[in-house]
């Protein structure tokens, strides 16, 4: 018997957030049915019914339960006096620094069946830093500058995590992605650091390899050999820019989930946004939000044998229910929910 007792909390968030977060919810009772559930508040509508996107109450309840399944936020076509995007301000707040992107191939969905490769994304600087002005003096308003910001201590724990990630995962080789011919300084103390706190953290038994790539090399590499990537350690531009492109080979947006992990809090989100041109339709796929249940369950919950109960399950209802263009599928959310949890309960 696993430990009982979890406690989860659920932001829905906005559009087809309402509609895969609820599915996932099921699956996660179905597996694990001692589970406990706080639901909370974030997003566009959140926003307009209490001036931000972010309650207070909402960061205390991840915070209590150190774990949170967040669906997808709409945001605003323009500036909005006020709004800062819920999810980057929950990154930020609870310091959830690893973004971990896996990219597996499914039955059917999948334009290939033999990619399985993570992407590790630093997830709080570089050029999300925030670091950007105009330059003044004679040409002011003429050159806008963003500053990049790389420091040790991130590349050292994102280096650890991408070696956890690895073990956890069973993989034989961690790629270092930068571009430190062109950028030496910020990227070579990325480069190093990556290197050096692998180096140290590894045991002499492991067998592990390291190397490295360019990003534009590892772009290229996504692109015509996904199958040879196992995991990838890279700074935040690169890594969103990377797994984005990556996520195309899981079969669509509603397939491709992910995790926001720090020390004290994980976030588990499906990469997708909240599709206003399918939302309240009741079609949304849930995919992507219940294997994002599933990084959480293994990432974080360390119960990795149920993390793969639930993969199998959606493996096995894949089979039955077939997605077409773009993740969307053929019967319903909730149909296609009732196929995997009736998969799970069906090996139990
Ligand atoms: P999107 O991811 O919402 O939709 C892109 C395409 O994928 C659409 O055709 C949509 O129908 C499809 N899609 C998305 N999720 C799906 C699912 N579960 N099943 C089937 N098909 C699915 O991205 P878009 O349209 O660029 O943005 C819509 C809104 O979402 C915007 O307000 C944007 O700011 C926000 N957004 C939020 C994100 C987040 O909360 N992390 C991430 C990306 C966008
Ligand atoms: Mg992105």
């Amino acid at each position: 018997m696993h430990e009982s007792g979890k406690t989860i909390c659920i932001i829905e968030g906005d559009g087809v957030g309402k509609e895969v977060i609820p599915a996932a919810v099921e699956v996660l009772k179905s597996v694990l049915p001692e589970t406990r559930f706080i639901w909370a508040e974030a997003g566009w509508e959140c926003f307009q019914k209490h001036g931000t996107s972010v309650p207070q109450a909402t960061l205390q309840a991840i915070r209590s339960c150190g774990a949170a399944l967040f669906g997808a936020v709409s945001s605003p076509a323009h500036k909005v006096e006020g709004y800062r995007s819920a999810i980057i301000t929950m990154r930020q707040e609870l310091d959830l620094y690893a973004n971990i992107r896996p990219v597996r191939s499914l039955p059917k969905v999948s334009t290939r069946q033999d990619v399985d490769l993570v992407i590790v994304r630093e997830n709080t600087e570089g050029l999300y830093a925030g670091r950007e002005h105009l330059e003044s003096g004679a040409f002011l308003g003429e050159t806008a500058i963003a500053e990049r910001v790389i420091t040790r201590n991130a590349s050292r724990r994102i280096a650890l995590r991408a070696l956890e990630v690895l073990r956890l995962m069973g993989k034989n080789r961690l790629t270092i992605v930068h571009k430190a011919n062109i950028l030496p300084i910020t990227d070579g103390l990325f480069r190093d650091t990556v290197q050096a706190s692998i180096k140290a953290a590894r045991h002499p038994e492991e067998t592990f390899s390291v190397d490295e790539l360019l990003v534009d090399t590892a772009a290229y590499k996504l692109v015509s050999q996904p199958e040879k990537i196992e995991v990838m350690v890279t700074t935040n531009l690169f890594g969103d820019i990377l797994s984005d492109c990556a996520s195309h080979w899981c079969g669509g947006m509603g397939l491709a989930p992910s995790l926001n992990w720090g020390e004290q809090a994980a976030i588990a989100e499906p990469v997708h946004g909240s599709a206003p041109d399918i939302a309240g339709k009741g079609i949304a796929n849930p995919i992507a939000a219940i294997l994002s249940t599933a990084m959480l369950v293994r990432y974080v919950w360390k119960q990795n044998d149920v993390a793969e109960r639930i993969e199998n399950a959606v493996r096995q209802a894949l089979e039955e229910d077939i997605p077409s263009e773009n993740g969307q599928i053929s019967s319903s959310t909730d149909g296609l929910t009732e196929l995997i949890t009736q998969a799970i309960l069906n090996h139990l």
